[in-house]
């Protein structure tokens, strides 16, 4: 496994994947204040400084080399715009797994960006990291990221049920994941 790992820009055809930089704020909080886009997010829509802190945060989230290290880069398109973010979170060395996860800015969901830049990630985690299986989680009544994991090729692993107290309710998680041997075979 190639660790550590420094943060370095992905270019895929439509979109980019690039460290978040100050200028972003706006764009990130469009964004993430939607309670549409955090519907099913852990968090609830947030102020701009809440997303100034966090940007902060990320933005200098450039490293993977233990476990809990993460890189939550920007998707952007060919103009250079934020159009969202991704998410890779290393969970075991030992056992070279990793989390994924995606934000999508609403006007620019319905095109492929995210399959394209979720694809770009694990290329990038069974590639050059040398990872063995990336995971998401989800709330199973996301319905477009439940979509998204199945256009990626990654199967249903688990679905817990009532398995947290989530915005004044029991909510139940779906695991859905892929090996580094079922991505060699592409994309569904
Ligand atoms: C989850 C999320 C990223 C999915 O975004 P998305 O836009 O549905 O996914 P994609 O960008 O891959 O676009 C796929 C759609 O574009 C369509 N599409 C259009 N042009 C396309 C192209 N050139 N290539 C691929 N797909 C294309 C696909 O057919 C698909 O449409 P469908 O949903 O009607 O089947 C988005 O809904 C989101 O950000 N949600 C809020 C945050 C969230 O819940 N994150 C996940 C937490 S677990």
């Amino acid at each position: 496994m190639a660790l550590p790992w420094d943060f370095r820009p992905i270019e895929g055809a439509r979109v980019r994947l690039e460290l978040l930089v100050p200028d972003d704020v706006d764009a990130l909080y469009a964004i993430q204040s939607d309670p549409a886009v955090c519907e099913y997010l852990l968090y609830e829509p947030r102020s701009r400084e809440r997303v100034a802190e966090v940007l902060a945060r990320d933005a200098g989230a450039t490293r993977l080399a233990s476990p809990d290290d993460f890189v939550q880069p920007a998707i952007r398109d060919s103009t250079g715009r934020l159009i969202g973010t991704m998410y890779l979170k290393l969970a075991s060395v030992d056992d070279k797994t990793a989390e994924i996860g995606w934000l999508l800015d609403p006007q620019f969901q319905g095109r492929g960006y995210a399959r394209e830049a979720a694809a770009l990630v694990l290329d990038l985690a069974f590639g050059e990291l040398g990872l063995h299986r990336v995971y998401a989680e989800l709330d199973p009544r996301n319905a477009a990221s439940v979509a998204l994991c199945e256009r990626l090729g990654m199967r249903h692993e688990a679905h817990f049920r009532e398995h947290m107290w989530f915005k004044g309710d029991w909510a139940d998680t779906g695991i859905y994941a892929i090996l580094e041997q079922e991505w060699a075979g592409g994309p569904a």
